[in-house]
């Protein structure tokens, strides 16, 4: 089983994610937290990719295809990935189409999460992660038990360096060039469901479920 979480960001792609990976035990391919690992660590991706990131542009193509052709051959993968946050421009879309045939892989639906932009700007202002875990929360929207601590490991939570306001709004401009002409190149391929994303959580995976539960 391969999925597609695609959706502009806050779209709430990663807290969906968290929901279909342990339903359908597949495993979680989300380049955002790879690449915020490799920024925390200082690997030679890592000061690379932070430039990038800080100012919410895409990192180059050619640093995130081989992250994803690598990821996808561990040993996890052979039930399936969900991939969340890939791929994000054409040129990336092109490059899994090629690798596909090499992993006996296709892909079975792209979800495409739709939400109002006002709507974004709310939830990624109003976004904590656990520094620990990763898991993420939301100040109004799902707040942890316990202010700034996570409920599920006691790690302390943090707000992401790029979710101000000014880059956040860099991000939008961002999704709006270069990621959404893949909206069209997937509904051409026959193999995109649109989600109404501007729901709550347990709505919106209500969708995603009903639409997953038939591959
Ligand atoms: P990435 O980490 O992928 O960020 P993004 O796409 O901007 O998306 P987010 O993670 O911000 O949003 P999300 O949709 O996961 O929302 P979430 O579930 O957290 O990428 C970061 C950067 O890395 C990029 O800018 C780029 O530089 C680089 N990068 C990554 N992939 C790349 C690629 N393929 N190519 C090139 N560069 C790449 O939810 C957001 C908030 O809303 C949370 O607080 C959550 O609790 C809340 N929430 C979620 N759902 C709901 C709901 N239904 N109702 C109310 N609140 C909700
Ligand atoms: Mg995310
Ligand atoms: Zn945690």
């Amino acid at each position: 089983m391969l999925i597609i979480l695609l959706g502009p960001p806050g779209a709430g792609k990663g807290t969906q994610a968290e929901k279909i990976v342990n339903e359908y035990n597949i495993a979680h391919i989300a380049t955002g937290d790879i690449l915020r690992n490799a920024v925390k660590e200082e690997t030679t991706l890592g000061r690379k990719a932070r430039q990038y990131m800080d100012q919410g542009q895409l990192v180059p193509d050619e640093l995130v295809v081989e992250i994803v052709k690598d990821r996808l051959l561990e040993p996890d993968c052979t039930n399936g990935a969900l991939l969340d946050g890939f791929p994000r421009t054409v040129v990336q879309a092109a490059f899994l189409e090629q690798v596909l045939p090499d992993i006996k892989a296709r892909i079975d639906r792209v979800l495409s999460v739709e939400v109002e932009e006002g709507e974004l700007i709310n939830r990624l202002t109003g976004r904590r992660i656990c520094c620990d875990c990763g898991a993420s929360y939301h100040v109004k929207f799902k707040p942890p038990k316990v202010r700034n601590v996570c409920d599920q490991c006691g790690g302390d939570l943090y707000q992401r360096s790029d979710d101000t306001l000014e880059t956040v709004k860099e991000r939008l401009a961002v999704y709006k060039k270069q990621t959404e002409p893949l909206i069209s190149f997937y509904r051409e391929k026959g193999v995109l469901s649109a989600i109404d994303g501007n729901q709550d959580i347990d709505s919106v995976y209500k969708q995603i479920n009903s639409i997953l539960k038939d591959y």
